[in-house]
């Protein structure tokens, strides 16, 4: 996610905003700027690369005066990463500047009004077009900052966190927030502006915590008045004193990457259909699809290509794929498929998918698809990666960055995409009716809450995690789409507690991993109401038989295998073809308390790299 961070005081803000972005360097990036008012100017610079890239290019330019100033870490969403798309974005009179984290759906119809009112544009960013959008407002309302960003940002459609700075009016500055976070220090005749608390928790503990559709005038004499961007109601400002620390504020108040990132997956999936996933118009804007339908249409076959967690869920997309659209497809492991001189011809179309956008695996297995002309389409989670630079088009996860080695927000993020693609291939081809297409999307929509309802199993979960911690095999169940599931659920135990894991779908268990069966081992099966049910009740039941330890991950309000199993986790319930997004849910958290209970690595385990770039 981008970083924000603006000073208004009596300091020089260049040390402020510098050390400040640098704090929240945690939160991943590919570029950063600064913008400071000397008490004449605007003096700006931002570059591609690191914040210690951007202080060596202010050391060069020797200007660093101004006590009030913003600046910004760029996670990209729109855009590649380079100095032009970096932050801050001037408006085209160079009186504003901004800075944005989040993202505006509807900047392109805004962008082609603006263009046509003579407006003109450097970058690719969204940003740009919202600061150029608040100009045109001043301009023509003839009213101050602070309405034009009210007005303005009542005809956006997104996400977002900003500062915005006039230059004419130089002792404030006007903030807003809707989805994306934004908190005030209030220091002693001065304020701090920043996406978390951590650049200023030095300076103070008094802070203010913005609410969605709040907006906020940070004026130096006059202190800070918030109001609803919707109905301009006066807000009273509520100051917290900060009990937490840098390094839980870096976590989100979790004791590790992993723990936030696992509960950040509600947002993480909205934010990934957000724009995306249109309900109400019944449709699925997806422009690397759309750009890319007729070949991918007209395909033989989709071969998904990824490596781990990444691979389940292609396995996932296979279920899917078929199940919905019909088409043929065959999922790999990247490292195998590129040793293997698959077939591979121009009728085949690729899904190479991947958190990081670097695996040297996956990234191999693309150019060589691409060499026999193949049709390649990435899904990545890192905006300009190399794998997403090396594919033919693409669409990203918005998972945020992702932190801890063990991929969670990834694997769901990266579900709700290829769900979005397989329903859209589903829809075009007619292979699915109208009808359970639109059924389709309402449950897709209805996924985050239902994530955020089956997140509150944890307490249960942790308990169900004392009991099964000191095992030294444990057994991962599924049929049909939650197959995958148990296999990603093995690998999360794996690599995370060093407890040796195995997933297999159901049914196999007679075809020899029955024998292994015995009190020492737990089994757990992912048993939700949708898909093959009964049949999944009749292996815990030969499991059972056989004096083994059962886990059920069950659909709430189930019976019969809570009649069975030693222990039972229940998800809420949805359609089939999104139960891996709900099942997949106690697998992590199970497998982050028994390894926190192990005392191991949770965020790095041993032998694990975040992002495997060597073969
Ligand atoms: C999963 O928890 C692991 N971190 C690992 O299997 C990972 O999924 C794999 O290395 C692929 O990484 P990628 O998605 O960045 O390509």
């Amino acid at each position: 996610m981008c970083g924000i961070v603006g000073y208004i005081g009596k300091k020089e803000a260049y040390p402020v905003i510098l050390e400040g972005l640098k704090r929240l360097e945690y939160r991943g990036y590919d570029s950063a700027g600064i913008v400071l008012y000397d008490g004449e100017n605007l003096k700006l610079s931002k570059t591609k690369g690191k914040v210690l890239d951007l202080e060596n290019k202010f050391a060069e330019e020797k200007s660093t005066n101004g006590s009030v100033g913003i600046g910004h870490t760029r996670w990209a969403t729109h855009g590649i990463p380079n100095d032009v798309n970096s932050h801050p974005h001037y408006s085209n009179s160079g009186d504003l500047v901004i800075v944005h984290n989040g993202i505006i759906e509807n900047y392109a119809s805004i962008k082609q009004e603006l263009l046509k009112r003579g407006y003109t544009f450097t970058s690719d960013t969204d940003t740009e077009v919202l600061i150029n959008l608040i100009e045109d407002v001043k301009k023509n309302e003839k009213v101050k900052l602070g309405k034009a960003v009210q007005i303005a940002l009542n005809q956006v459609v997104g996400a977002y966190a900003i500062a915005v700075f006039d230059k004419n009016k130089p002792n404030e500055i006007v903030v807003a927030k809707l989805g994306s976070p934004l908190a005030i220090g209030v220091g002693d005749g001065e304020f701090f502006i920043a996406s978390d608390a951590t650049p200023f928790l030095e300076y103070t503990k008094k802070a203010i915590y913005l609410e969605d559709e709040e907006m906020a005038i940070v004026r130096l004499k006059k202190g800070i008045k918030i109001r609803k961007i919707k109905d301009d109601s006066l807000v009273d400002p509520y100051i917290q004193e900060l009990q937490l620390n840098l390094e839980q504020i870096v976590k989100g108040g979790y004791d590790h990457f992993m723990l936030k990132e696992i509960h950040e997956q509600p947002v993480a999936i909205k934010d990934t259909y957000r724009g995306r996933l249109l309900v109400k118009e019944g449709i699925i804007r997806m422009a690397g699809i759309d750009d890319n339908l007729e070949r991918i249409l007209n395909a033989n076959r989709i071969i998904v290509i990824a490596c781990g967690t990444s691979w389940h869920a292609g396995l996932v997309s296979e279920y899917i794929f078929e199940d919905l659209a019909r088409i043929p497809v065959e999922v790999e492991y990247a490292s195998e498929f590129r040793y293997r001189n698959p077939v591979i011809t121009e009728k085949d179309v690729v899904i190479a998918i991947s958190q990081s956008g670097e695996t040297a695996d996956t990234l191999a297995a693309i150019k060589l698809a691409k060499s026999k002309g193949a049709f390649v389409f990435g899904v990545c989670n890192v905006v300009g990666s190399s794998i997403a630079r090396e594919t033919h088009a693409g669409a990203y996860t918005h998972a945020g960055p992702e932190i801890g080695v063990a991929s969670t927000k990834a694997f769901t993020t990266q579900i709700t995409v290829l769900t979005l693609i397989a329903l859209k291939l589903a829809k075009e081809k007619g292979t699915i009716s109208k009808s359970e297409f639109q059924h389709h999307l309402q449950e897709l929509e209805l996924i985050p809450d239902k994530v955020e309802k089956a997140l509150l199993q944890d307490e249960h979960i942790k308990k169900v995690a004392e009991t099964y911690k000191d095992a030294k095999n444990c057994l991962y169940l599924g049929r049909g789409y939650n197959f995958p599931v148990a296999l990603e659920g093995a690998l999360k135990l794996k690599e995370i507690s060093y407890i040796h894991a195995e997933g297999y779908p159901a049914a196999e268990m007679k075809h020899g991993p029955i024998a292994l069966i015995d009190e020492q081992m737990p089994v757990f099966v992912i048993a939700t109401k949708k898909g093959h049910y009964e049949k999944v009740v009749s292996n815990i039941e030969e499991i059972k038989s056989r004096s083994g330890k059962i886990i059920g991950i069950v659909t709430e309000g189930d019976v019969d295998v809570k009649n069975l199993a030693d222990h039972v986790i229940e998800v809420p319930e949805t359609i089939e073809s999104l139960t891996p997004l709900l099942t997949t849910i106690p697998l992590q958290l199970l497998s982050y308390h028994i390894a926190v209970m192990l005392d191991k690595n949770v965020d790095q385990p041993r032998n694990l790299a975040k992002s495997v770039t060597v073969e």
